[in-house]
């Protein structure tokens, strides 16, 4: 599953940025994120970007003042990533001391990984006493009607892991407090995200990059008009 979302990521750089130039989905997330968290703690020096990518969260952290440690299992996503220190690894097994950090941040990253408890007490080992993690999970896309985008449409796969796993591995090791963000989007940007190979193998991991994403526009075609975008977000703090 990780060499997967690995390789995944890898083939999804330049996807990725032109997703982000259309939309800046990515920097509003995080920019959001951080104000939760900054809300919660007294200090917001330092911040792990766990699960960081291209850098488009680590650049809203770093912009904020805090040192800021960019970690992606991806090193080709990793490569790009601009001034701040980057770190090759996996989140379920983090290569730092205890207490290193005031904050860990999954911009969009936590929902990734088969097995989101790991990744969740490993942010608590490294978090400083009365430190907060952050995370953004996705609840999909739905059309003005309220149904979802993908409710009838025919796919092989979903996330490896659903935001309410998210949520409750989280809740199994912080005292944390969560909410929506929606945002009105297009059906045009519906169909440029999934343009991302990493983001067309929720559809159909099976294929290769180009064929996954050709056969995900196809399966997009027909949408039109105006949709909602949802993120559950949940921030949590360690006992201080
Ligand atoms: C959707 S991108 C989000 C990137 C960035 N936070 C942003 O806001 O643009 C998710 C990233 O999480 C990384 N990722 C997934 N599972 C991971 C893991 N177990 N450890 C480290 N990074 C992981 C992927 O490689 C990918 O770059």
């Amino acid at each position: 599953m990780k060499r997967a979302v690995r390789a995944n990521f890898d083939a999804s750089v330049s996807a990725y940025d032109a997703y982000e130039r259309r939309t800046r989905r990515f920097t509003a997330l995080a920019r959001l994120l951080q104000a939760e968290m900054r809300q919660r703690t007294d200090a917001f020096d330092s911040i792990l970007d766990a699960g960081a990518g291209t850098g488009i969260s680590t650049r809203v952290f770093a912009d904020g003042g805090a040192r800021t440690v960019a970690l992606d299992l991806s090193h080709e996503m990793l490569r790009q990533v601009g001034e701040s220190e980057r770190v090759q690894g996996d989140f379920d097994a983090l290569p730092f001391a205890d207490r290193a950090f005031d904050a860990v941040a999954f911009t969009a990253s936590l929902f990734l990984t088969p097995e989101p408890g790991a990744a969740a007490r490993e942010a608590a080992r490294v978090l400083r006493p009365g430190g907060v993690v952050g995370a953004v999970a996705p609840l999909g896309w739905v059309r003005a009607d309220g149904t979802d985008v993908f409710a009838d449409l025919d796919r092989e796969s979903r996330s490896p892991a659903d935001v309410g796993t998210v949520r409750t591995a989280l809740e199994d090791t912080f005292v944390v407090e969560t909410g929506v963000w929606r945002f009105a989007t297009t059906a045009a940007d519906v169909r440029q995200f999934h343009c991302i190979p990493a983001m067309a193998a929720r559809l159909y991991p099976g294929l290769s990059p180009d064929e996954r994403v050709e056969k995900a526009t196809d399966l997009l075609a027909e949408l039109d008009g105006t949709v909602e975008q949802r993120w559950q977000w949940v921030v949590g703090v360690t006992e201080a």
